[in-house]
This record gives C-alpha cells, sequence and structure tokens, in this order.
C-alpha cells in the first residue's frame, strides 16, 4: 500500500479541491492512503508536518465543486521559501521540509501548483528525492509552458464573461464603456480569452504593442456607444502610471468617450469550479497517479490535444521563458505567454476586436 501527500502552493483559484477530490478517490481505488498537507510549503516545514488522512468519506461533497483549497495554500506572513531566502535561511528550511516529508513515510507527494512552485521544486529538488514528485498545474493566468490547460484558468474566463455580461446591461443602460482590468501577471491568455468569449471591442495584453490613439480611435469608430475594454493587469503605456484599467479610462475620457474602468479582482479565483476544469483536474489527477505507480519522478502532469502525459520538470523549465520572479528573491520562473501564432488571435482580429500592433 503506498502513502501519499498532497499539497496547494501559491495563490489559489477554482479547480483546486476538484483536484484533491480526485486524488483521494483515485488513490483510494488503488488501495493507498492519501495524507493533505496543510498551508503548502509553510505546514510542511513543521516538525512534524501539519498534515492530516484523508479518505473518501471525510471529503465534504461539495468539496470537489468549491474555489479555494480545502487544504489552505499558506500565508505569506509566516515561514516559506520567500521568507527564508530574505532572512538567508533557506538551507535550514530545506532541510526542515525534507526531514518532514521523510517523517511523514511518504512514497510520493503530489503538488498542485503554479510556475513559482515548480521552477522551485525543479531547483530546490534535493528535497524530494526520496519520493515520487508529481507536479499538478493550476493557475488563472495559463502560463505555464507545454500544456493546453492549467486547472481555474477556464473558471476564471467563464467569472469574467458572467462579470461582463452583467456590466454590459449597464453599460448599454448609460451609453458608456468599461474598462474591464484581468489578473494574469505577464500573461495576457486570461484577457484574450475572455475577451472573445464576451465580445470585447478591444482586448489589450502585455504580449502584443499596442497605440492608445488608435484604440481611441477604433472605440469612436464603433457601431456601438457602449461596450466592453478588457485590459490585462500586465501592460504599461509610457508615460502613464497607475493601474492599467485606469490609464485607459483616463485616456479615453480625455477623448470624450464615457467609459469607467472596473476591477473583477478576486472573484476570477473564484466560482463553482467549471465542468471543463473538473473533467482536466480528472484527467490530470488519473495521469499522475499512473506516473506513481510508474514509478516517475519530478514530472508535471500536461494536457496535449485532450489526452494527459506527464513531462519532466527539466523541460517545462527549459520551455518557457525563464526570469527573476518578481516575488520571490533569487528565484527565476519558466513563464508562458501568448504565442504570436495563437489562432484566437486571428479569430479575435476577423471579429474586428482592436488588439494592437499584430504579427
Ligand atoms: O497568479 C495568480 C494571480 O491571481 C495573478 O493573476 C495576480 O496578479 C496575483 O495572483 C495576485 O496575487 P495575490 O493573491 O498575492 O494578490
Amino acid at each position: 500500500m503506498k502513502k501519499i501527500g498532497i499539497m496547494t502552493t501559491g495563490g489559489d483559484c477554482s479547480g483546486l479541491n476538484s483536484v484533491i477530490n480526485r486524488v483521494v478517490l483515485g488513490a483510494y481505488n488503488r488501495g493507498w492512503r492519501t495524507f493533505g498537507i496543510i498551508d503548502g510549503t509553510d505546514g510542511l516545514c513543521h516538525m512534524p508536518a501539519n498534515a492530516i488522512e484523508l479518505t473518501p468519506e471525510s471529503l465534504p461533497i461539495e468539496n470537489a465543486r468549491l474555489a479555494g483549497s480545502f487544504l489552505h495554500n499558506g500565508n505569506s506572513g509566516v515561514m516559506n521559501f520567500e521568507t527564508a531566502v530574505k532572512m538567508g535561511r533557506i538551507a535550514t528550511f530545506n532541510k526542515n521540509l525534507k526531514k518532514s516529508l521523510a517523517g511523514m513515510g511518504l512514497d510520493a507527494l503530489i503538488l498542485i501548483g503554479g510556475n513559482g512552485s515548480f521552477s522551485l521544486a525543479y531547483k530546490n529538488n534535493d528535497i524530494y528525492n526520496n519520493l515520487s514528485l508529481v507536479c499538478i498545474p493550476k493557475t488563472i493566468d495559463f502560463d505555464i509552458p507545454l500544456t493546453d490547460r492549467t486547472i481555474g484558468f477556464d473558471t476564471a474566463v467563464n467569472e469574467l464573461v458572467k462579470y461582463c455580461d452583467q456590466v454590459l446591461l449597464t453599460a448599454r443602460s448609460h451609453h458608456r464603456w468599461f474598462v474591464v482590468q484581468t489578473m494574469g501577471r505577464e500573461c495576457g491568455r486570461l484577457a484574450l480569452n475572455a475577451g472573445v468569449a464576451v465580445g470585447a471591442d478591444a482586448i489589450i495584453v502585455p504580449e502584443i504593442k499596442f497605440n492608445i490613439h488608435d484604440l481611441v480611435e477604433h472605440i469612436k469608430c464603433a457601431t456601438r456607444d457602449y461596450g466592453i475594454i478588457m485590459v490585462s493587469e500586465g501592460i504599461t503605456i509610457r508615460g502613464h502610471s497607475g493601474r492599467p484599467a485606469d490609464m485607459i479610462s483616463r485616456a479615453l475620457s480625455a477623448a470624450g468617450i464615457n467609459n469607467r474602468a472596473a476591477f473583477p479582482d478576486y472573484i476570477q479565483r473564484a466560482g463553482d469550479t467549471t465542468a471543463a476544469d473538473r473533467i482536466t483536474a480528472a484527467k490530470m489527477v488519473t495521469c499522475a497517479l499512473d506516473a506513481i505507480e510508474n514509478g516517475e519522478t519530478n514530472v508535471m502532469t500536461a494536457l496535449r490535444g485532450g489526452e494527459c502525459m506527464t513531462v519532466p520538470l527539466a523541460e517545462f523549465y527549459a520551455a518557457g521563458d525563464v526570469s527573476p520572479d518578481p516575488n520571490i528573491p533569487d528565484l527565476c520562473t519558466s513563464n508562458a505567454y501568448i504565442e504570436p501564432d495563437d489562432p484566437l488571435l486571428d479569430v479575435a482580429a476577423a471579429m474586428n476586436i482592436y488588439i494592437g500592433e499584430m504579427k
């Protein structure tokens, strides 16, 4: 009988509980025991680790659909990689994690995380070398290379669509434009997908250069006097400062266009998990449990063309744009962005959505 651990790290999103739920059920089906580590590496660095055994009976029925993490994701105020590096205590911190894992007697660990957590796991691999480490990608930003999907992305797009559908009614009532700022860090995939889904008139993302005068002209020439301008949080405009949606809103106001900036904020990480995210969770968990059964380690699950497979963490790291992580000193993370040949860009252009200076 195998003993597996599971933890959620980094920012939360909808779908984490679906993954936890599927892991517990799938592991139980194989005759394995599952231990949930509370608060990610914050809980793991305690001695003994802060963990609980999870069984199908102990999982609340609503657990597979609710956002957030039943196991919690950690608290940036306590000891974690970031604070350990800042305090010069990373060696002790890593040693504690390794000891804690050994104390739990785990055969495998499923780490549900984003590109920061995976890059950390890859760079500090020694911590996990006595067990099988399998990572499951989650993030609303969808900025992880080599996978067609990340857990939480589909729900985040859906939450933005619901938000914009409501805001559009006010937009129409008041002949007003809404500049909706999405999350996503430096990756515009969330804004692009949500923008196409709601039929925005413009989508501004960090990967594509845009011109504020062209945007203003595009809105002035629109067939309606209301609508959505979707703006990713990672954009910058030379000579302007403040939140991206505010910057664009001010430029529109200066041109006499009635508008408001709107910030859906953390609802993008909330909302009941969509069926698509739950199916991705089920596929990735099955693939992760198979990988553990086959003795694989240091891998990430990846969805490609509907199929789920494992990819070595080394390949994940090499495939992305590796750059310093703004949140974790001394760490370079591997990042994915909108590719220039993303078919959705052509679709957006064909729908007369302003997306900047394409290709
Ligand atoms: O990476 C997910 C994400 O929601 C980003 O889109 C956003 O910029 C960031 O996390 C917000 O993080 P925090 O929870 O620290 O405010």
